[in-house]
């Protein structure tokens, strides 16, 4: 599933540029679209990436606006998307308990879960070193589950200061704990910073998948964790609040939950 997922991926972006460009929207607010960059209507520097950005959940109400081009796309997608949510929401449980909460906390916490999709593609770049796929960021949302295409290697995350490159192995994920992960965690799971930078030689392709809390979860340090006496390093906000907060931002600023610290 994972293999024909990067196929059908890379059979997407080899469709014809008007083709393409059908799906083209710069505003983020839209439930499907084909765009460029991060936003690309605010930022001064734009990244070398384009991407496909598809609501996912509930699945019967997204998938009629997706591409019907590659024909197999939405099939293969819809199965892709059931399978990674499964996954996504075990480890949400597995987390809840390495936290000694209750199993279904999390899960509880964020309510009934959206879920995204990013299916990234970056040109080969002339000049990598003017610019990056993405620069360094955190993903805000509860948690993501990156496919990466296997030919080449492009995710790095900031691990004590230095950079490191995440090589892609087969049959693999990488899973990258989201704001909202470390703020009902207070800080014990990091969100983590990462970037992909690009390359001369080859392209290269990324899935990203994010699991969302609804937009009305009130996210807080979980009441457990502060029991002890350990004070909530975050305030209660809602999803939808920080969710405008991100979008209004630029995507290298520092940590958008700095601004909700109590
Ligand atoms: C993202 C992301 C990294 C990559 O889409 O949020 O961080 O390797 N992608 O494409
Ligand atoms: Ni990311």
């Amino acid at each position: 599933m994972m293999e024909k997922m990067l196929e059908v991926a890379d059979e997407f972006y080899k469709l014809p540029v008007e083709e393409k460009m059908k799906l083209y929207s710069d505003d983020p607010t839209k439930t499907m679209r084909l765009s460029t960059s991060f936003n690309v209507n605010k930022e001064k520097v734009h990244n070398w990436r384009d991407y496909l950005r598809l609501h996912c959940y509930p699945l019967d109400q997204y998938t009629p606006e997706w591409p019907s081009n590659p024909p197999s796309f939405k099939e293969i997608v819809s199965s892709y998307c059931k399978e990674v949510r499964e996954l996504g929401l075990r480890l949400q449980e597995m987390i809840s308990e390495s936290l000694g909460l209750e199993k279904d906390h999390i899960k509880n916490v964020f309510g009934e879960q959206g879920q995204h999709m990013a299916v990234n593609y970056y040109p080969p770049c002339p000049q990598p070193e003017l610019t990056y796929g993405l620069p360094g960021h955190t993903d805000p949302n509860a948690l993501t589950i990156l496919l990466q295409d296997l030919r080449v290697a492009g995710l790095q995350v900031l691990k004590d200061g230095t950079w490191l490159a995440i090589k892609p192995h087969p049959g693999a994920f990488v899973i990258n704990i989201g704001d909202q992960l470390q703020a009902v965690s207070n800080g014990k799971y990091k969100s983590v910073w990462h970037r992909a930078v690009v390359n001369a030689e080859s392209e290269r392709l990324s899935v990203a998948s994010f699991l969302c809390p609804c937009n009305d979860a009130v996210i807080g340090p979980a009441k457990p964790l502060t029991e002890d006496g350990s004070a909530p390093i975050y305030k209660n906000f809602t999803y939808a609040e920080y969710y405008k907060k991100f979008w209004s931002r630029d995507l290298d600023q520092e940590h958008c939950l700095e601004l909700f610290k109590n």
